[in-house]
Order: structure tokens, then C-alpha cells, then sequence
């Protein structure tokens, strides 16, 4: 094998793929890739130029204008931060108005072409630990390990709530979380194009009770024991 190996996370909203990849990541020293921030870059431009979540064509025409690229970093870990036209939009991609809108433009096919070839592109060297809904399936198929993170959709939403909290955001309550959160996974498990799904060989846990530490254990272990059989 002439690459690293890679490590595939994927899962619904609130399963814990972010936190949880970057533990890993940091870890056994590999990359740290955030594919939905990708997606949510994608949405905040969008949104910036008033265009319609629906309008495939003028999204499509947008994304091939714009410089949307992976910057690697070493600060506090190995990861790619997405920058649109050399600018670092990590606050501005975690709005309430950006996550409602961003399963609508991922749906798109000329959105998800156009990302899925730049992390496939820096996939070739391997080394990896790429987070999103359809890495094991669809980006990266044969990555050496592939996790499917799963949690009740009430654990989800207390998550959620529990990061809004942490951040001094204005409280929403569990039942809206839980529908907002719903919507989101409706759409990314129903759309035509590469649907978030467990690919037929993905390890799957679920993570209600456990903690971050526990889950990242685990895959620690997995990866460990896949690796020594190669
Ligand atoms: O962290 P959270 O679960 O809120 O979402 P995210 O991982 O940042 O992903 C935001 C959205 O991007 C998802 O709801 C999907 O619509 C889309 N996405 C996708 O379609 N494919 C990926 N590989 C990653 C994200
Ligand atoms: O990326 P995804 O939407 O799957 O989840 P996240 O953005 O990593 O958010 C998960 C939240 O739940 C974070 O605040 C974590 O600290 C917390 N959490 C977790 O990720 N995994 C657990 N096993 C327990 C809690």
C-alpha cells in the first residue's frame, strides 16, 4: 500500500463525530479532515449572495468562482481549515441560520462533486481521520477503518443543548433541538445523491452513556487491531 491509512467517521447530527475525530486524530498524530465544514462554507456563501438553497444552477456557478480551499494547520493539532478566497470562515459557518439551510445545499450534485474531489485529493497521501455523512461510503471506500457513530436522538439534542450552554448562547429547548435535528438527518438520509448511510463494512457504536474519552478508546482499539492485520 503506497498510502497512510484513513480513518472513516460518519454519523448523524450530534453523535459526536467532531469531538471525537479530533481526538483520535490528535492521538495517533493524523489529520484532522471536517468535510461538513465544507458543506457549511458552501451554505455561508450561498447565503451571502442571496441565492436560493433550491437554486442548483446558480449555486453550481458560484462554487466554480470561488477559491475554496483546505489549509493545513499544526495549531493545536494536524488539521485542514477551510478558507473561501484565503479567508478562515470558522465562526461564521456555526450560525443557526447556516446549519438550517446546509442539508439543502449539500443535496446538490455539483456542490458535492466539486468537495468530494478536494478530499479525495488529499486523501491520496492518506493519514487521515475524515469526518462527515458519506466518507466510508462514498469519498473514501476503502479507507482502513470505518466507524458509524450513533446516539438516541434525545442524547443528541442534550448535546446540543448542553453546547449551546457551554458557548453562552441563548437557550432552545429540547424539543425544538430534537426537531431541528430530525429535519437535518431526514435530509441527509433521503437525498439522491450519496445519502448519509452506514457503509455495509463501518464498525458501528453507539454512544448513548458513554463518554468522549470511552468512545475514542474504542476506535483507538479498532484501528490498532485492523492495522496489525494488514
Ligand atoms: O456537526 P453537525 O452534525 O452539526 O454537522 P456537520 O458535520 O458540520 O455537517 C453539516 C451538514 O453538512 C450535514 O447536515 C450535511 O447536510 C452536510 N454534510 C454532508 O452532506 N456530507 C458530509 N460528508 C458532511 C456534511
Ligand atoms: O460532529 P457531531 O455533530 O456528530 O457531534 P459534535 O459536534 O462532536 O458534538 C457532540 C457533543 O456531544 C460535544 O459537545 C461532545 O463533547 C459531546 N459528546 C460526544 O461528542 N460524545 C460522547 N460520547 C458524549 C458527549
Amino acid at each position: 500500500r503506497n498510502r497512510q491509512p484513513i480513518i472513516a467517521i460518519d454519523g448523524p447530527a450530534g453523535a459526536g463525530k467532531s469531538t471525537v475525530a479530533h481526538q483520535v486524530a490528535a492521538k495517533l498524530k493524523l489529520v484532522y479532515l471536517d468535510t461538513g465544514a465544507m458543506y457549511r462554507a458552501i451554505t455561508w456563501l450561498v447565503l451571502q449572495h442571496g441565492i436560493k438553497v433550491d437554486d442548483e444552477c446558480a449555486i453550481a456557478e458560484l462554487v466554480s468562482h470561488y477559491c475554496i480551499e483546505l489549509t493545513p494547520s499544526e495549531d493545536p493539532l494536524y488539521s485542514l481549515t477551510i478558507m473561501i478566497n484565503g479567508n478562515n470562515l470558522n465562526e461564521e459557518i456555526r450560525s443557526v441560520e447556516v446549519t438550517s439551510n446546509v442539508s439543502a445545499v449539500a443535496s446538490h450534485k455539483s456542490v458535492r462533486q466539486a468537495l468530494v474531489k478536494q478530499q479525495q485529493t488529499w486523501g491520496q497521501k492518506g493519514g487521515l481521520v475524515a469526518e462527515g455523512r458519506d466518507i466510508g461510503t462514498h469519498v473514501f471506500p476503502d479507507a482502513e477503518v470505518k466507524i458509524f457513530l450513533n446516539a438516541s436522538i434525545e442524547e443528541r439534542a442534550r448535546r446540543r443543548q448542553q453546547d449551546f450552554q457551554r458557548q453562552g448562547e441563548p437557550e432552545v429547548s429540547l424539543e425544538q433541538l430534537e426537531k431541528q435535528i430530525a429535519e437535518r438527518d431526514w435530509k441527509d438520509s433521503n437525498r439522491e445523491v450519496s445519502p448519509l448511510q452506514k457503509a455495509n463494512n463501518a464498525i458501528e457504536i453507539n454512544t448513548d452513556g458513554l463518554t468522549v474519552s470511552q468512545v475514542t478508546a474504542i476506535i483507538i482499539q479498532k484501528y490498532q487491531h485492523l492495522i496489525s492485520e494488514l
